[in-house]
């Protein structure tokens, strides 16, 4: 194994590096996250600035990433799911945590209990938590669908949930959000959603309510659209390095590095072939290097005969179908490969040069997007964390 650069500090159930025998990892730079950070909140100030931690932080790790974004001051969490607000409260997270998709399954006083602040879209929901609040106030915040057609009250149906919404004991709806469908690809469509939002506000406004946060952009239109910022921003990709503004992509820092090395390596003769169904065939004599990271780690089937990894400092093409825990690269312009060398399939590998493999650039050859990289990398891929 390359030794550590840095203190790695392992998830809570790894306890040294040397009981984590496989050389598949993926590195977590938090101090990258946390310049992130700076940038978004340069880029939108005085807007405050929800970080977006779902799935896990979309794969890097949710509880040190929290951390060292609370430490950072950013201004509170958005997640999925109760649980993952539950989890982040148990590590100690004290900031405010948004509920983004609703609570499900009837966990109303666990949610009230943990400090958690709901989205809700749904009279049934709110009527759950007054009766969990035992009279208290509660404080939630109402989500509007303004064409995306997947969660909300649909905008067309507001005014008739409001009027339902005066028997709610101790509701205060302190936000109001929506999510918009396409900020980084139709303006147009971005242009109606927030005309919607704007309207769904004056008819909350109209109804007596006083929401004290509006939000209804993602990273996206927090960096291109500063009349979609309002009061708050949800945050989640930008953190993690990647920017939909091209102009500003250069001021993010990629957060991940997903790496391996060469467990095997073996000379192909012309007409030799390659992996399951032998897809991959040696047109001329080849040097294939086998490394342990396959689809049961992340890495896409979609990648077979498409993706590539730096070795030594140089791009070699996967060859071959992806099997689940082992995937074959062409090594043949890499040099003296030998079991050991460092395989680099997200990131760069510093000490041979400034190449870098972009999670864009991998999702491209998966034929996916960056979010799906980062969240199919498997819980059987350790973290390790640089900074924090
Ligand atoms: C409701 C909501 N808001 C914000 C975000 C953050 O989006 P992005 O990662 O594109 O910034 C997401 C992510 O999917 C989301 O579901």
């Amino acid at each position: 194994m390359t030794a550590p650069t840095k203190t790695l500090v392992l998830r809570p159930r790894v306890q040294r590096v040397d009981e984590c025998l496989r050389p598949t990892r993926a590195e977590v730079d938090l101090d990258a996250i946390a310049h992130n950070l700076r940038v978004v909140r340069c880029a939108v100030q005085p807007t405050k600035v929800l970080a977006v931690v779902k799935a896990d932080a979309y794969g890097h790790g949710v509880v040190p990433v929290a951390l060292r974004l609370e430490e950072e001051g950013v201004d509170g969490f958005g997640v999925a799911l109760a649980e993952e607000g539950i989890e982040l409260r148990d590590a100690g997270i004290e900031s405010a945590i948004v509920v983004l998709n609703g609570v499900y399954g009837g966990a109303h006083e666990e949610v009230l209990a943990a400090g958690l602040t709901p989205v809700v879209y749904d009279l049934s929901e709110l009527e759950a938590f007054a009766r969990a609040a035992g009279g208290r106030p509660f404080a939630v915040h109402l989500k509007v669908d303004t064409g995306m057609s997947r969660l909300g009250v649909p905008w067309r149906e507001l005014g008739g949930f409001l009027e339902r919404l005066e028997g709610v004991r101790g509701l205060r709806v302190e936000g109001l959000m929506t999510h918009l469908a396409a900020a980084d690809s139709d303006d147009e469509l971005t242009a109606l959603q927030l005309g919607r939002f704007a309207d769904a506000l004056a008819q909350l406004r109209a109804a007596g309510h006083r929401p004290t946060l509006l939000h209804a952009a993602n990273s996206a239109a927090a960096l291109r659209l500063p009349h979609a910022r309002f009061d708050m921003v949800r945050v989640g990709i930008a953190l993690f390095g990647l920017s939909s503004v091209p102009e500003l992509q250069r001021s993010f820092r990629p957060a991940m590095r997903l790496r391996s090395e060469v467990i095997a390596v073996r000379e192909l003769r012309p007409g030799d072939r390659v992996g399951y169904d032998g897809t991959f065939v040696a047109e001329r004599p080849t040097k294939l290097a086998t490394v342990p990271i396959g689809y049961g780690d992340g890495l896409m089937r979609a990648n077979s005969n498409r993706g590539v990894a730096l070795v030594r400092g140089v791009r070699c093409p996967l060859v071959g179908n992806v099997s689940m825990d082992l995937s074959t690269f062409d090594v043949s312009a890499a040099g003296e490969v030998t079991p050991g060398d460092e395989v680099v399939l997200l990131g760069g590998q510093p000490a041979y040069g400034d190449d870098t493999i972009g999670a864009a650039e991998l999702a491209q050859a998966s034929g996916t997007l960056p979010y799906e990289v980062w969240c199919a990398i498997s819980r059987r891929v350790p973290r390790f964390y640089r900074g924090g």
